[in-house]
C-alpha cells in the first residue's frame, strides 16, 4: 500500500459523494468507500500482519485517510439533507394566505326545531305523529269538528276559500281537522299529534301571520277525563318552558270539545295564554263513528310561533318568517 493509492481512495470517495444525488445515492456510496469491502477498511484490516515499525506509519497515513473521506460524506450528507428538508418544506407547504372555506353552514328554522322538539316530547309517550294536507276539504276543516255553517271562523276574512266558488276546498285554518282524519282512519285507542303549517286571511303584523303554524293533540281511549288532559298539559308545558312553568286552564268555548279551555301558563312572571284544549265533544265522535259509550278523548291546539315568541322573547313575527340568517343562527346551526 502506498500514500498514492490512498490519496486515489479519497478523490474517488470524494468524487462519488459529491455527485450522489440524493440520500439513497449517497448510502450507496458510503457502503462502496467507507464499507467493510472498501479499499480503506481492508488496507486497514491488513494493518494487523505488518510488521510493527511499518504498522505505526501506514496506520497514521489510512487513519488520515479515513479521516478524510469520512469528512467528505458528512460534507455531502449535509447538502443531501438540507436538499431533502427545503424540498420537503416545499412540498407540504400551506399557504396561510389563501382565503378560507366561507360557506355558511345552513341551519334549522327555530319553527322547525320547535316542531321536532314537541314530536319528540310525545314520541317518547307513545304517539303518533301525523299528517294532513294543508289543502283540505271544508267539511273536514269545519263541519266534522261541529263548527257550523254560520260561525264566524267561516267568513271570507278568515278562511282562504279556493277556487272555483264550489270547490268546497280551503287552506286549513287550523291543525284540528287532523283529528277527524285520524279518528276515521283509526280505531281508538287514539294518541296522536299533528304539527303543522296552517293559514288565515291575516295581515302581516308583530304578531300575526297569514301562514303560521299549530300544533294538535287528540287522544281517544277508555276512561279518558280532564285530569289526564290537564296532566299532559303540565308535561308539555314543563318540557317546552322549563320544569317550573304552571299552568292553568281557563272555561272557553270551542265547537269540538266540551267542555274547553284555554290554557294559559305562569312564565317569566305573568299569566299568558298558550292555546286551547277540551274534551272531544261527543258529537264530533259520532261524527267519526266513535261509540261514546265506551269512549271519550281530549284534544288540544297551541300555535308554534306564539310558544318560540313566549320562550324566546321575540317580540316580532316578522323575524319568524322573514328568514333572516341573522335571527335564525341564533337558535344554533346545528342540523
Ligand atoms: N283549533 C283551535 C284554534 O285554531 C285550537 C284548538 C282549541 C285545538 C281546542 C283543539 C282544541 O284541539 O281542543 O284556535
Amino acid at each position: 500500500m502506498n500514500p498514492a493509492d490512498i490519496k486515489r481512495w479519497i478523490a474517488a470517495a470524494e468524487t462519488a459523494f459529491a455527485s450522489a444525488k440524493d440520500l439513497d445515492e449517497l448510502k450507496a456510496a458510503r457502503l462502496a468507500h467507507l464499507g467493510d469491502k472498501a479499499d480503506i477498511s481492508l488496507a486497514n484490516r491488513a494493518l494487523g500482519s505488518m510488521a510493527a515499525d511499518e504498522k505505526a506509519s501506514a496506520g497514521k497515513i489510512i487513519g488520515e485517510g479515513k479521516a478524510a473521506i469520512t469528512a467528505a460524506l458528512q460534507v455531502a450528507t449535509a447538502k443531501l439533507e438540507a436538499e431533502r428538508d427545503a424540498k420537503v418544506l416545499l412540498e407540504e407547504i400551506v399557504d396561510i394566505t389563501l382565503p378560507v372555506n366561507r360557506s355558511h353552514r345552513g341551519g334549522l328554522h327555530p319553527i322547525s326545531i320547535i316542531k321536532n322538539e314537541i314530536s319528540d316530547f310525545f314520541i317518547e309517550q307513545g304517539y303518533s305523529v301525523e299528517e294532513g294536507p294543508e289543502l283540505e276539504s271544508g267539511w273536514l276543516n269545519f263541519d266534522a269538528l261541529n263548527i257550523p255553517a254560520d260561525h264566524p271562523a267561516r267568513t271570507m276574512q278568515d278562511t282562504f276559500y279556493i277556487e272555483p266558488v264550489g270547490s268546497g276546498m280551503v287552506l286549513r285554518t287550523q291543525t284540528s281537522p287532523v283529528q277527524i282524519r285520524s279518528m276515521l282512519q283509526h280505531e281508538p285507542p287514539i294518541y296522536m299529534i299533528c304539527p303543522g303549517r296552517t293559514f288565515r286571511a291575516d295581515e302581516l303584523d308583530a304578531t300575526h301571520s297569514p301562514v303560521f303554524h299549530q300544533v294538535e293533540g287528540l287522544v281517544v281511549d277508555k276512561g279518558i277525563t280532564m285530569a289526564h288532559l290537564k296532566g299532559t298539559l303540565d308535561n308539555f308545558a314543563q318540557a317546552m318552558f322549563g320544569p317550573d312553568v304552571t299552568t292553568r286552564l281557563r272555561p272557553s268555548f270551542f265547537p269540538f270539545t266540551e267542555p274547553s279551555a284555554e290554557v294559559d301558563i305562569f312564565f317569566n312572571g305573568r299569566w299568558i295564554e298558550w292555546g286551547g284544549c277540551g274534551m272531544v265533544n261527543p258529537i264530533v265522535l259520532q261524527t267519526c263513528g266513535i261509540d261514546t259509550e265506551i269512549y271519550s278523548g281530549f284534544a288540544f291546539g297551541m300555535g308554534l310561533e306564539r310558544t318560540l315568541m313566549v320562550r324566546h322573547n321575540v317580540t316580532d313575527m316578522h323575524d319568524i318568517v322573514e328568514g333572516d340568517l341573522r335571527f335564525t343562527r341564533q337558535f344554533g346551526v346545528g342540523l
